[in-house]
């Protein structure tokens, strides 16, 4: 039977290009996952999105000299080039300043509000003494008040990953011109997450199947149950849709609060452009669907803690209950992949520090699928893990190009010169029938390890069917098999057999090599379907225009099964499949990310 799998993907701050630390943790994991359930016929729906408000884009729009508005227009559209270039297959990456956002979040914001879960307070806001002007929690740095860490910022903890009051750092200073802030009165509205404390606390406390560092980091949130300011004094963000509130043009809500919407109303946007604007709520009313979050491990709190609640209040199902909002009883999370940090000998990767591996560089040099492939066999999943070149080297040049694009190669290649196409297989014998049957076993591993986003063991099942047709070929010798064609046919048969399943089980990781190994194989048409990149009009705002990624992904013919290779289809001399690097790149990097000593 089909399930609804609903693959939310955090939503990257469109401050600059992404880095490969970036798609760490969530175009490459989500993607892999959500092209395997594609696969398995299941019905996916992929959002995601720039990430557009907040002081990382007031900063970096100060810096660059620009408007906020025009420093995200221009890295909305590098960054859906880089998702849509890496082959993230999204239904919609959409961006958090569009027309639909803000209306589906102030709904969202309403129905929280009407069930009296957002609540007004005062509370200290730092200023400027100098300018007199207020200053934004993240201008601020001091020391972390909770893990003692240094160059917190006002707004959360790189280090520990707690979110932060500016008011409770040690030290304080401001980033912009390192005095001491001032901390005065001002009023704002919070979430109340103590009227959460016992359904919220229950649902985290029965979560079960979740990667044990999300569980150990629930366990702490629960004892953590403050309110939460949701709004702050800027001029960049989603109005405050109350009376008082929407004419103080210096209050807006807070990034976190409209960014974690952006899951549902991305996927209300794609529903409108879809023809069927309630195709949503086969993934977000029906609790049978499932509902998958990809992101790095800095955004556990928001999406563990933070946007259940938020779920939670506009369903009328906090500690004080209430009714539904406009979109009915929308579905929590049901599992939450986190990953760990790529970093670069030994400091995180951020654009902020140390070097920096641009996504867009490292595609136009070394294509989409070696970086696909790096992250899923060797990415951060469930520790930090240093990105090297010589580890990039390795697993490029001795499994995909010595591994997998030898077996290719091999296969087809002696099949185009002695037969011209997929041989007439003739007797079999065990060893053939053991390498096939090896590689349909495969398919529910590999599936089994894709369902619970085990990636490295995923790629590393599948990589074992590839070195058994390795050993296989290299044991059955049909390149000596010149008087016996029949056995030769049959042997060749075989390897292009399991290069075909084998092909199927690297889909999900490798979607451009695999399209070209299905036409090595004689097939035509559409096997692995990659993203397009979109101009389309904002729905509700007029003459505003932006770019999307999206793609329809019904055309494809993968699925995930071993399907029999067809007798008989005309084979030709291939191209390789993965070119070596060279084994210099190793020790020197890329001119464009030189190796520092
Ligand atoms: N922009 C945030 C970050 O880069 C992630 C936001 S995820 C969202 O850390 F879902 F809230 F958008
Ligand atoms: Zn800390």
């Amino acid at each position: 039977m089909s399930t609804s799998v609903l693959t939310a993907v955090a939503w990257p701050y469109t401050n600059g290009p992404r880095h490969i630390g970036h798609v760490s943790g969530i175009g490459v994991p989500s993607d892999v996952f959500a092209r395997y359930h594609r696969m398995v016929g299941n019905k996916v729906l992929m959002v995601s999105g720039s990430d557009e408000h907040g002081t990382p884009i007031q900063v970096q729009a100060e810096k660059e000299g620009v408007t906020p508005r025009e420093l995200v227009d221009r890295y909305h559209r590098v960054i859906a080039e880089d998702m849509q270039g890496l082959g993230v297959s999204y239904d919609l990456y959409t961006r958090t300043t569009s027309g639909n956002h803000y209306g589906v979040v102030q709904q969202i914001f309403l129905a929280l509000y009407r069930n009296g879960y957002i609540v007004p307070k005062t509370t200290t806001g730092a200023v400027s003494p100098s300018t007199g002007r207020t200053l934004p929690d993240r201008y601020i740095e001091g020391t972390c008040p909770i893990c003692g860490a240094d160059g917190a910022r006002g707004d959360q903890c790189d280090n520990c990953g707690n979110q932060l009051d500016a008011a409770d750092l040690r030290n304080p200073i401001s980033r912009v011109n390192a005095e001491t802030p001032e901390f005065v009165e001002t009023e704002h509205l919070f979430l109340d997450l103590p009227a959460f404390t016992d359904s919220l606390g229950k649902w985290l406390s029965t979560r079960t199947g979740w990667r044990s560092n999300v569980l150990n980091f629930t366990r702490n949130l629960v004892e953590d149950m403050r309110p939460r300011p949701i709004t702050r004094d800027l001029d960049w963000g989603v109005p405050i849709p109350l009376e008082g509130w929407d004419a103080q043009s210096m209050k807006r809500l807070y990034v976190w609060f409209d960014a974690v919407i952006g899951y549902f109303s991305a996927s209300v946007e794609w529903a409108r452009r879809s023809g069927d604007p309630d195709a949503w709520k086969a993934w977000w009313n029906d609790p049978e669907a499932q509902r998958v979050y990809f992101m790095g491990k800095d955004n556990i709190t928001f999406h563990a803690q933070i946007w259940p609640a938020l779920l939670m209040g506009h369903n009328g199902q906090g500690d004080r209950a209430g009714t539904p909002g406009p979109y009915g009883e929308l579905n929590l999370p049901s599992e939450i992949a986190s990953s760990e940090f790529l970093t670069m000998s030994g400091s995180k990767f951020s654009t902020s520090r140390g070097t920096v591996i641009y996504v867009r560089d490292f595609l136009r040099e070394f294509g989409p699928d070696t970086l696909r492939y790096f992250i899923s066999a060797a990415g951060p999943e469930t520790q930090d893990v240093d990105f090297t070149w010589d580890e990039f080297v390795r697993r490029i040049n001795f499994e995909l190009a010595n591994e997998w694009g030898n077996l290719v190669n091999r296969a087809v290649s002696m099949a185009a010169k002695n037969v011209g196409a997929v041989p007439t297989p003739r007797a079999p014998e065990p060893a053939d029938e053991e390498l096939k049957a090896s590689a349909r076993a495969a398919f529910d591993v590999v599936g089994e390890h894709l369902q619970h986003s085990r990636f490295r063991a995923a790629t590393q099942e599948a990589m074992r069917v590839v070195g058994a047709a390795n050993k296989y070929l290299s044991e059955q010798e049909p390149w000596k098999r010149k008087d016996d064609p029949d056995r030769r046919d049959t042997i060749l048969h075989t390897a292009l057999q399991v290069v075909s399943d084998a092909n199927t089980l690297l889909t999900p990781f490798l979607p451009h090599a695999a399209q070209k190994v299905h036409e090595l194989l004689g097939g035509t048409g559409v096997w692995a379907k990659q993203p397009e990149l979109r101009e389309v009009a904002d729905l509700d705002v007029a003459d505003r225009q932006y770019p999307i990624v999206t793609g329809d992904y019904s055309v494809e013919q993968a699925s995930w099964q071993s399907r029999p290779i067809e007798v008989g289809r005309p084979l030709s001399k291939p191209t390789p499949l993965f070119t070596k690097l060279d084994p210099e790149l190793a020790e020197t990097g890329p001119e464009w990310a030189p190796i520092q000593d």
